[in-house]
C-alpha cells in the first residue's frame, strides 16, 4: 500500500506542475481529494490493512495530501502572479496625463519666431555677470546715481580686478556688449532672452523674471528702423490691429532714448479702464549710445544701432485674452492655473 501511496503522490504532482490554469487545478483537486478521489479511496481502504500497519499508513497519506494541497496553492498563486487568469487585453487602457511647455516657455519660444522671421539670431549670454557688462560698459560708471532703478543683487564673491563684482543680471542689457565683442564686426541682429532679478516682489513683480533684448548695429541704422521693428512686433504679437509710439525717455546707454507704448487691444486706443489714456506701456528702447559702442569696440562713426529690451511675463499679461491678476500666479506651481495654458 504504500507503494501506492508514493505513486499516486508523484501522479498528482507531475499533474499540477502541468496544469495551466486555475480551472485544470481545480479537476486536479476533485480528482484527487473529492468524494470518490484518489486519496479519499485511499483513506477509506486504510481499513483494510494490516491492523499493525494501519497508523504508518494514515500518517504517509496525511503527509502526501499536506503537500499536495501545498504544491496546488502554489501552482495557483503562480497564476496570480502572471496574471494570465484575469488579464483581458481588450479593456481600454488608462490614459497618462500628458502635459505642455510652461506659459513663460511657449511666449520665448514665440518671440524668437517673430525675430527670427526678420533675421534676428537668438543669443544667450551669462546671468550671473560682472558688473562691467551690465552697468560699466553700457555707460554707467561706478557710483552713478542710474544704477539705483535696477534694484540689484549682488553675489558674495571675489572682485574681478577688470569687471568688478558678480552680479545676477538685473536686465537684458548685458548682452549687448558682449554681442558686440563677439561678432566683432556689424552688422548685428540679436534677440537675447535670458532671466533677470531684481529685489522686488508685489503682484506685478518678482525677483526672478524675463527679459527679451533686441540689438541692431550696421552701417546707417536710425530711429526708423527701431519704429519699423517695434510696430512689427506688436502686430505679430498683439494683433494687426496695434501700434506703437514712442516716448521721450532716459536711459544711459542709449541716446535719444524712448519708453515704448502699444496701443489698448479693448478700446484700440480711445481710451478705457485698462489703459492709460489708450496706450500700454511695452518697456525701453533708443538708439545705442557712442560710448556702448566702443565698449563693444564698434566705431561710432561707421556704424550706429538701436536697442530694446522688454519683460517677458509683461508682454505675456499684455495679450488678449489672458487675464492673470497676479504676475506671481504664473510661478505657481498650481496645476489647475498651468493647464488653462
Ligand atoms: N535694460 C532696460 C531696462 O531693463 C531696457 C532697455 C533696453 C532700454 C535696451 C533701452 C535699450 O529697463
Amino acid at each position: 500500500m504504500q507503494e501506492e501511496i508514493l505513486s499516486i503522490k508523484n501522479q498528482a504532482m507531475a499533474q499540477i506542475m502541468s496544469s495551466k490554469d486555475a480551472a485544470e487545478l481545480e479537476q486536479i483537486r476533485i480528482d484527487y481529494f473529492g468524494r470518490s478521489g484518489k486519496l479519499t479511496n485511499l483513506i477509506k481502504k486504510i481499513k483494510e490493512a494490516p491492523e499493525d500497519q494501519r497508523k504508518q499508513i494514515g500518517l504517509t497519506i496525511n503527509e502526501v495530501k499536506k503537500s499536495i494541497e501545498e504544491l496546488i496553492s502554489n501552482q495557483k498563486n503562480s497564476f496570480k502572479e502572471s496574471v494570465r487568469e484575469w488579464f483581458d487585453p481588450t479593456v481600454p487602457g488608462i490614459k497618462p496625463a500628458i502635459g505642455h511647455v510652461h506659459l513663460v516657455t511657449q511666449t520665448i519660444e514665440e518671440i524668437s519666431r517673430i525675430f527670427g522671421r526678420i533675421g534676428f539670431e537668438r543669443a544667450r549670454y551669462p546671468e550671473v555677470e560682472w558688473d562691467w557688462f551690465a552697468f560699466e560698459a553700457l555707460n554707467m560708471p561706478k557710483g552713478h546715481p542710474a544704477r539705483d532703478e535696477w534694484e540689484t543683487f549682488f553675489v558674495d564673491a571675489p572682485e574681478n580686478s577688470r569687471f568688478g563684482k558678480m552680479v545676477l543680471t538685473p536686465h537684458t542689457s548685458n548682452g549687448q556688449v558682449r554681442e558686440m565683442l563677439k561678432v566683432k564686426t556689424p552688422p548685428i541682429r540679436m534677440i537675447n532672452i535670458a532671466k533677470c532679478y531684481r529685489r522686488q516682489l508685489d503682484i506685478s513683480h518678482i525677483p526672478m523674471f524675463h527679459q527679451f533684448e533686441g540689438l541692431v548695429i550696421d552701417k546707417g541704422i536710425s530711429i526708423v528702423n527701431l519704429k519699423g521693428t517695434l510696430d512689427y512686433f506688436a502686430k505679430s504679437f498683439f494683433g494687426a490691429e496695434r501700434k506703437t509710439r514712442l516716448r521721450p525717455y532716459h536711459f544711459q546707454f542709449t541716446e535719444p532714448s524712448f519708453e515704448i507704448d502699444v496701443s489698448c487691444g479693448v478700446c484700440g486706443g480711445k481710451g478705457c479702464k485698462v489703459c492709460k489714456g489708450g496706450w500700454l506701456e511695452l518697456g525701453g528702447a533708443g538708439m545705442v549710445h557712442p560710448n556702448v559702442l566702443k565698449a563693444g569696440n564698434i566705431d561710432s562713426k561707421k556704424y550706429s544701432g538701436f536697442a530694446f529690451g522688454w519683460g517677458v511675463e509683461r508682454v505675456l499679461m499684455m495679450k488678449d485674452g489672458i487675464n492673470i491678476p497676479d504676475l506671481r500666479m504664473i510661478y505657481s506651481t498650481d496645476l489647475r492655473f498651468l493647464t488653462q495654458f
